[in-house]
């Protein structure tokens, strides 16, 4: 297998291809295949953003009927019929049957393009400068999202002062006794705090990059209170979390919140193709015209797989196999903490968006490069990473999961025999 290429003239800053060594040329379902002709179970789906898997048909056949149709590929923010189709869907398909009506702002196509746009629309909102962000959040890699990012690294990595984001802790940090939504309650109506009111709380429902740590419906509620007494903007990170990963729509829909701002990435578009949205309660769409703009805010291909993808939610056998698959998932991992609990601390996550934490890093190292010899892609998480993120495609078939699961079984029993 020729790495050459990456190897003499890539930058240093790879990482994926570091964990998986091979030349990848093609994939379908939840099946990623190699330059050899090797099948591996993809556990990792783009880190979220191939909840559909790879080349869904359903999806991917209108995006090939448009490529060979001299289509518009590319329209900045001007109004075309493919942008026309994909929100008409996105609102009768997504946001009507939840009751939701927000206005819809195509920032540019990554998922920290979207919380930079959200953050600058609080601020401009509530005319203040501070942010509360949470410990071990993690929004992304451009600077207002690495300031309000928790991991130390991720500090360093960005060399920007945390200027104007007050970090409070998650649900359940630092433990199971710690009320910090009471904690962040006390503080804003507090004069002596020393905190100043934030224009926002920005957070995940699932803490993906920083543990899996999951936030229980009563404490996103708590915090959606929290947020409407104080007059704070309550936004919605669901890039990793949103489009289908926990078995519903939204990740948030389980707790019943209704967040002013909401971000959307990642899977959006159904098929790998970038795609942002920020969603945005309609009186705080306070935006001069043009003021918030850029080059790649109109990825035409993205928005015609994308309305595919809304489409699906339409169906009812879509929804329920989805839900059956999130339920198997949960089992197999509840399996695996019973039968290795010498390797496996807990199971984290909920639905499909799922997570082993384990007993040290080193056995994650391990579990990961034996599983990729055996054919499974999988990824690590958390401040010491520690945590095994285990994303199957939400579409995958039950042979898939059996298959993957199966290899993840074979690693760990290699580790808990002590090989
Ligand atoms: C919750 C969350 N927010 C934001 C981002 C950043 O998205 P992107 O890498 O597309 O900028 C990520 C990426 O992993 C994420 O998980």
């Amino acid at each position: 297998m020729n790495t050459d290429a990456f190897t003499n003239h890539e930058s240093n800053v790879r990482r994926y291809g570091r964990s998986f060594p091979t030349v990848f040329t093609k994939a379908l379902g939840a099946t990623i295949w190699d330059e050899t002709g090797k099948p591996h179970i993809d556990f990792v789906v783009g880190s979220g953003a191939l909840n559909y898997g790879h080349n869904n048909p359903t999806i991917m056949a209108p995006a090939i009927e448009y490529l060979v149709g001299d289509n518009i590929i590319l329209s900045l923010d001007m109004y075309t019929a493919a942008k026309r189709d994909f929100i008409e869907v996105f609102v009768d398909s997504i946001l009507k049957p939840r009751g939701l009506s927000y206005k819809i702002q195509f920032p540019g196509p990554t998922g920290t393009n979207a919380n930079e746009a959200a953050l600058a629309l609080a601020r401009k909102y509530t005319g203040r400068s501070s942010v509360m962000a949470f410990t071990n959040a993690f929004h992304g890699m451009s600077l207002g999202s690495l300031a309000v990012s928790g991991s130390a690294s991720t500090k360093e990595l960005g060399g920007v002062a945390r200027h104007d984001v007050i970090r409070v802790p998650y649900d359940s940090y630092p433990n199971q006794t710690f009320d910090s939504a009471g904690y962040i309650d006390c503080v804003l109506g507090d004069p002596g705090s020393g905190i100043e009111k934030p224009a926002a709380i920005i957070l995940e429902t699932i803490q993906a990059e920083g543990g899996m740590n999951v936030a229980s419906a009563a404490w996103l509620s708590e915090i959606q209170r929290i947020c409407r007494k104080h007059g704070v903007v309550l936004i919605v990170d669901d890039i990793q979390a949103g489009a289908g990963r926990t078995g519903n729509f939204f990740s948030f829909e389980f707790a019943k919140i209704e967040p002013d701002i909401v971000c959307l990435s990642k899977s959006l578009s159904g098929s790998g193709s970038p795609l942002s949205i920020v969603l945005i309660r309609p009186d705080i769409d306070v935006w001069n015209p043009g003021e918030h703009s850029g080059t790649f805010r109109g990825n035409n291909l993205a928005f015609v797989t994308a309305e595919a993808m809304c489409k699906m939610w339409s169906d009812a056998q879509f929804t329920a196999d989805v839900e059956r698959t999130a339920v198997n998932v949960q089992k197999h991992l509840d399996r695996l903490v019973a039968k290795f609990p010498t390797c496996i601390e807990q199971k984290r996550g909920r639905g499909l968006m799922a997570g082993l934490k384990f007993r040290s890093q080193a056995v994650v190292t391990r579990v990961h490069d034996v599983a990729f010899e055996n054919g499974l892609l999988i990824e690590s998480s958390g401040p010491d990473r520690d945590v095994i993120k285990v994303l199957p495609p939400i579409t995958i078939t039950d042979e898939e999961l059996d298959h993957g699961i199966a290899i993840l079984d074979h690693a760990l029993q290699e580790q808990a025999n002590g090989h």
